[in-house]
């Protein structure tokens, strides 16, 4: 678990706009990390991938029944971000012995900008680096372009390649 005190940016700007006179204004809400809990938090993610724009496809891979299914590999790899015991953050990643996938990083709108993009993905290449995993991937559609500048930011590379997908059932 990873937790970190906003230093300066998000809930300086929210004290700002808010009430300053009271304590509890005075405290810094905290941005926590940890692992997706099945079936609790399952309704709280989705509205946030419905949300979160056209970067995240909401499909049928994330009925409830297929998301329990990827919960029985790698349920470590499937993370929240949460402040004020609100979900605001998500990534979903997996890892089949060979290479690692980024699903579904998706921050709601009102927290976006402020790092918490960042802390999910630095946990997850941790947690991916702690298993051995060499390399992973992660698919960004075209138009996608602040994300396209958040990851490549971030050290990952734009691969020339197609890619080719097949449904199976
Ligand atoms: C992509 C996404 C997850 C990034 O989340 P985020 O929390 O906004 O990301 P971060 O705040 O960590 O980083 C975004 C930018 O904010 C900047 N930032 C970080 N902390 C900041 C702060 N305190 N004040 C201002 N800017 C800040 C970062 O530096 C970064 O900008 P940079 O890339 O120019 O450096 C978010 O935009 C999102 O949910 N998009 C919609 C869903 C989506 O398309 N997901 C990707 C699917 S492939």
């Amino acid at each position: 678990m990873a937790s970190m005190a906003r230093g300066g940016s998000w809930w300086v700007r929210k004290m700002i706009e808010g009430d300053t006179h009271s304590t509890a204004a005075l405290q810094p809400p905290q941005v926590t990390l940890r692992t997706f809990s099945f079936p609790q938090d399952y309704s709280a993610v989705l509205e946030l991938w419905e949300q979160a724009g056209p970067g995240v496809h909401v499909g049928r891979s994330d009925q409830p029944e297929e998301i329990h299914k990827k919960l029985q590999r790698d349920p470590d790899l499937f993370l929240v971000a949460e402040m004020g015991g609100r979900i605001i953050g998500t990534v979903l990643g997996g890892y089949d012995g060979r290479r690692g996938i980024v699903y579904h990083l998706a921050v709601a709108l009102a927290y976006r900008q402020d790092g918490i993009g960042a802390l999910l993905m630095e946990e997850l290449e941790r947690r991916l680096q702690d298993r051995g995993c060499l390399k992973c991937y992660l698919l960004v559609t075209l138009d996608n372009q602040d994300s396209i500048h958040f990851y490549e930011k971030r050290g990952w590379q734009r691969m020339p390649l197609y890619i080719y997908g097949k449904e199976l059932l």
